[in-house]
């Protein structure tokens, strides 16, 4: 595991957005794992302005994001596929048959999630997973618990996990209970993960795996400690609280 501390949100967002300008160089048809939330916003950011400036081409990438919220229609202000939308699929040049965001309104999301984990694999395999991470450890959605998923699953979201992401939305009773998203295996079997954090709320976080913390499903991150190419990207604020 590699620990990079950037300044700010900013630098973080760079040095992230770097990675994956390198990657992209190296693979130009590469399978990309992306992330929502507050913290990738940045590096979104720094991605596009490398399209604008004529420095990446994203027209044979392919992109699986990792999680999306049960019940919300792909137009829903609050829904990932509108936020990867808005934040960064309408401002570069991937078509958007190459994306993929779960869909949350499928009509048989077993089925559905057997089928996302068969279309990663047919594509190749994620080649660079971009990660967030919850305060409570969780990544995607994959909540802390007595056993974790491996596959691509529909899970149910924690009281703290809704009450953190009740800012996306107009109020706390709109948030959906159950979300879909990629499982432990589907994240573990990415050839390289990238993970940011900023700010002071991520910092009892960042701080227990920094100093090594034990494997525990109770923190899904702790996980990620196994795999061989794993970098963490954190702020000043992150890292030192
Ligand atoms: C959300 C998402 C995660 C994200 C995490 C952190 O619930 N499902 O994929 O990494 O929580 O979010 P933020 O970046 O807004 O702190």
């Amino acid at each position: 595991m590699e620990v990079i501390v950037a300044r700010d949100y900013d630098e973080m967002s760079r040095v992230a957005a770097n990675i994956i300008k390198d990657e992209i160089i190296k693979k130009p048809d590469m399978v990309l794992g992306l992330a929502t939330g507050s913290t990738p916003k940045g590096m979104y950011r720094e991605l596009i302005g490398y399209y604008n400036r004529g420095e990446l081409d994203f027209s044979n990438i392919i992109t699986f994001n990792l999680d999306e919220y049960v019940g919300l229609d792909k137009e829903h202000p609050s829904s990932y596929h509108h936020f990867m939308n808005d934040i960064f699929f309408d401002h570069i040049n991937i078509g958007l048959e190459n994306t993929h965001v779960p869909d949350g309104k499928a009509q048989n999301l077993e089925e559905y999630c057997k089928q996302y984990d068969r279309l990663i694999k047919e594509k190749g395999g994620i080649d660079l997973q971009v990660l967030g991470v919850g305060e409570n450890g969780h990544i995607g959605f994959n909540e802390p618990d007595e056993e974790l998923n491996m596959d691509t699953s529909i899970v149910e979201l924690t009281e703290s996990t809704i009450e953190v992401n009740s800012r996306f939305f107009e109020s706390i009773d709109e948030v959906p209970k159950t979300a879909i998203t990629m499982g432990m295996n589907g994240i573990m079997q990415a050839r390289k993960i990238i993970l940011m954090a900023n700010g002071k709320r991520k910092a009892p976080i960042i701080r227990r795996i920094v100093n090594g913390m034990k494997l525990t499903t109770r923190l899904p991150v702790s996980l990620l400690m196994l795999h061989h190419d794993f970098t963490i990207i954190v702020d000043e604020e992150a890292y030192n609280g």
